[in-house]
């Protein structure tokens, strides 16, 4: 079968890899239907993801159809319609009896990352039982694809994490999809205000029409400044960052204001400093959190029943083949204004 292969810092192929078998009981084999590229990729291709070596298949995104499960495996059979989430789970760890699949003891991110992932013709799911979601008839499945990751990521890292509340004001650092769901699910809540601020002014401008209140280019360096206005002198009460670069964690440190939450989603692979000198006084909380995917079923409901337009963050669409093609797209969003990409094998 065809795979997307990370070949160390910088570099992938395509290659012809043998199809995934059932190794365990509980796993199950899906046939790839379409699936994409996340900013953690991206990450992964800069070195910042230790976990992941050379001859890894990348991807932990997609829907698929069952293609067998192992013998353990009751709930789906062969020809079910399928939604993959990034987090595998056992459900019987004490992370995951207590609802954080994410650190779950023998799954957490491993697809495409400690395990081969989902840009190929097929994947084996560990646990599939519970790292698997059925999709109900009639769901668009191009919306299903961003219930993998952002969504739950924008909403449970940033969202839940920032306790974004009724009339309160959020920054979020980061206009890329998972900065975007976070601007997407954050309005579940009700906030007075949602301030996007990025480099790329097509996402800002995207950012506006999916229901950001302010847009702010932070290229002059004067993105605080700006925020300390908009919000009286106060500072933000939410200060989502969802790139994943010191800059933008210490930017966060100067939008927060008193009594205010900074919630990091970005993968960091460099140390960033931390202005206890400014903030020991400030009753400030930061949080960090790997996606548990705790709310994928919750989410699904919204999106099924279009409180969120999750569409909206698809922009191109590619071939399996042209699986290069779309990294490209997606790394030069800038020129290509891209966000998320959505990659077919039929
Ligand atoms: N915590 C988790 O569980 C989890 C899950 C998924 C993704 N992530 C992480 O979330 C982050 C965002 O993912 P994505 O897919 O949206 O990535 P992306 O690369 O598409 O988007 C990042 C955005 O940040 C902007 N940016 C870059 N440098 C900036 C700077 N100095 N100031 C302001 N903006 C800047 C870029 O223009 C881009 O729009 C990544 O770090 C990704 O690894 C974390
Ligand atoms: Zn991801
Ligand atoms: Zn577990």
């Amino acid at each position: 079968m065809k795979a997307l292969v990370y070949a160390g810092i910088g570099k992938m192929t395509i290659e012809d890899r043998p199809k995934p078998e059932i190794e365990y009981p509980s796993d199950a084999i899906v046939k790839i239907v379409k699936t994409t590229i996340c900013g953690s990729d991206l990450h992964i291709l800069k070195g910042d993801v230790s976990t992941c070596a050379p001859g890894r298949i990348l991807g932990h995104e997609g829907i698929g159809t069952i293609e067998s499960v192992g013998a353990g495996v009751t709930t789906f059979k062969a020809g079910d319609r399928v939604l993959i989430s990034c987090i595998t789970s056992c459900g019987k760890c004490d992370y995951c009896r207590r609802g954080m699949y994410s650190h779950c003891t023998t799954g957490g991110w491993i697809l495409g990352n400690e395990i081969d992932g989902t840009q190929a013709e097929y994947v084996r799911i560990p646990y599939a039982e519970t790292s698997l979601y059925p999709i109900p008839q009639g769901a668009d499945e191009e919306a299903m694809v961003m219930l993998s990751d952002i969504l739950p990521t924008g909403f449970e890292c940033g969202v839940l994490n920032g306790k974004v509340a009724p009339g309160s004001a959020v920054a979020i650092v980061g206009a890329g999809p998972v900065g975007l769901a976070a601007l997407l699910t954050a309005q579940l809540y009700s906030p007075a205000e949602i301030i996007m601020i990025d480099l790329d002014d097509n996402r800002l401008a995207m950012a506006r029409t999916f229901g950001a209140t302010q847009i702010i280019n932070s290229a002059d360096g004067k993105a605080a400044e700006k925020v300390k206005t908009l919000t009286d002198g106060n500072g933000v009460d939410t200060a989502i960052e969802a790139v994943g670069v010191p800059a933008t964690f210490e930017l966060c440190q100067k939008l927060v204001g008193p009594g205010g939450i900074i919630a990091n989603i970005g993968v960091h692979g460099q140390k960033v400093d931390l202005h206890l000198e400014t903030l020991w006084s400030q009753n400030i909380a930061i949080t960090t959190r790997l996606v548990d995917t705790v709310t994928t079923p919750m989410l699904l409901k919204t999106v099924l029943t279009g409180k969120i337009d999750a569409t909206r963050l698809i922009t191109h669409r590619f071939k399996l083949d042209q699986i290069l093609e779309a990294y490209d797209a997606f790394m030069h969003a800038a020129e290509t204004k891209a966000l998320k990409v959505i990659i077919e094998n039929d």
